[in-house]
């Protein structure tokens, strides 16, 4: 299920990313780019940050529950929007303004109501201004790039001058050269690390009738974000995708094969067995690890919308709207085992592994959701609809906003 469609995200990615015609578009759209964003930020220096922004009341309560709430649907669509279609950094996939999707301008006319209190968008000067000297990581799967690319896209529409690194394994990272800000992207499926495993003839796996599969080291952090915790001062963490991602991790043809302390576990795990001990020691490494005052958090599972089958058996996402609780229960809740009933079964082994570690968790599942209307869907120019990942610009703006929300409020305590 998920795994075929990051499968083919990566694969895409790798294959236009080393492609020389792309390199020569590449640099023709840089040199491009460079004359707006001077031509944006000479603007700036003369007229004030848009008030859109400017004028939002800072009216958040430390104490609300920003997760419990309605999406509302505003006519006037946030303008200037806060970056549109031509970012470049926008994987072509979730581009639904380019690809045309039927509401992809749609989508961004809804906004998060929280039930008592406001979540207004996040202003990215003050944003700027306020987390000089900063470096912030994303470490996940592809739904956390996904959020990763909201927050760039954001930044860099009012701050051009940026440069393109990669800081301790990342996949992809920048830096805000005037405010020293840096975001980076760690691409990471499980949090462990593993690959593939094939039996000898004397160990116990074998004698168990294993022959294949992947080995996974719960104790053993991914190469790709190991040194993360000691290089950024604010970190959000996910994972959950993959570990529900049959067509990948084969129960019976390659399944996951759960290895501590360099031994494998036996009686062998469940997967969800075996992500809660990847859980515990992960929590524990990154504590361990971790800047003094470093600020973690680990962001819930974002839900899949695919109605009327998985992702390989014509499953799809049309709806032109936010579903309505009844529904978004009929899809999700546990007893029912629909099609993306993994969305709230990753959720009960996060809270369980985070309780009382220094994780703050951000809670985006509920309001996502709804958002059935948010996905690439056949947009996405995959042969299966994608109703994994979410339009961009789209709902990870919200998402955002509101990891910036809780930001705030951590700093405004001290
Ligand atoms: C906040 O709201 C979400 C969504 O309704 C709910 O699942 C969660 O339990 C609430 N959190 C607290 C601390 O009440
Ligand atoms: C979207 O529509 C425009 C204008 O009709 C067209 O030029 C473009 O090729 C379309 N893009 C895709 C991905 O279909
Ligand atoms: C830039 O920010 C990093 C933290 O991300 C900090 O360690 C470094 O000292 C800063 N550099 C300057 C020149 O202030
Ligand atoms: C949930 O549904 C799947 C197939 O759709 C099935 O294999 C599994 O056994 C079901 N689980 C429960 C707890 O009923």
């Amino acid at each position: 299920m998920a795994s075929r469609a990051l499968h083919h995200t990566s694969k895409k990615l790798a294959a236009s990313s080393y492609s020389l015609a792309s390199r020569a578009v590449l640099s023709l759209l840089c040199a491009v780019s460079l004359y707006l964003c001077f031509s944006l930020f000479r603007k700036d220096a003369v007229a004030p940050p848009s008030l859109a922004y400017s004028a939002v009341p800072e009216k958040i309560n430390g104490n609300c529950n920003y997760s419990s709430g309605r999406w509302i649907y505003d006519p006037t669509v946030r303008s200037p929007p806060r970056y549109d279609h031509t970012c470049k950094e926008i994987f072509k996939g979730w581009n639904c303004i380019a690809g045309n999707k039927s509401n992809a301008v749609e989508i961004l006319r809804w906004q998060w109501k929280p039930h008592g209190c406001d979540l207004p968008p996040f202003d990215p000067w003050r944003f700027l201004e306020k987390f000089r000297d900063t470096s912030i990581g994303f470490v996940g799967d592809s739904l956390n790039r996904n959020m990763f690319v909201s927050l760039f896209c954001a930044l860099k529409k009012v701050s051009g001058e940026v440069k393109k690194w990669r800081p301790a394994g990342a996949d992809r990272g920048f830096t805000f050269l005037k405010y020293n800000l840096t975001i980076a992207y760690h691409r990471t499926n499980l949090l462990a690390r593993y690959g593939r495993w094939s039996g000898g003839t004397s160990g116990i796996l074998e004698s168990l009738g294993y022959r294949d599969g992947y080995r996974i080291d719960v104790d053993i952090p991914d190469g790709t974000w190991a040194e993360a915790p000691h290089f950024h001062d604010i970190l959000i963490f996910n994972t959950g995708h993959w570990w529900w991602a049959p067509s990948k991790f084969n129960p019976v043809t390659s399944p996951m094969l759960f290895f501590e302390k360099g031994v494998p576990v036996t009686p062998p795990l469940a997967p969800d067995a075996g992500l809660d001990m990847v859980l515990q020691h992960m929590v524990s490494f990154v504590e361990k690890n971790a800047r003094k005052n470093a600020i973690l958090f680990f962001r819930t599972q974002s839900p899949r919308h695919f109605e009327g089958g998985d992702w390989d058996q014509g499953g799809s996402c049309p709806r032109q709207q936010p579903i309505a609780p009844e529904e978004a229960e009929h899809l999700f809740s546990i007893e029912n085992n629909g099609t993306n009933v993994e969305t709230r079964l990753v959720n009960e082994h996060l809270y369980r592994a985070l309780k009382g570690s220094k994780f703050q968790i951000l809670d985006i599942t509920r309001m996502s959701e709804f958002r059935a209307d948010a996905h690439p869907s056949t947009a996405g120019g995959k042969r299966h609809d994608d109703c994994m990942h979410w339009c961009l610009p789209g709902l990870t703006d919200t998402w955002n906003d509101l990891l910036i929300a809780h930001l705030r409020n951590i700093r405004g305590r001290h």
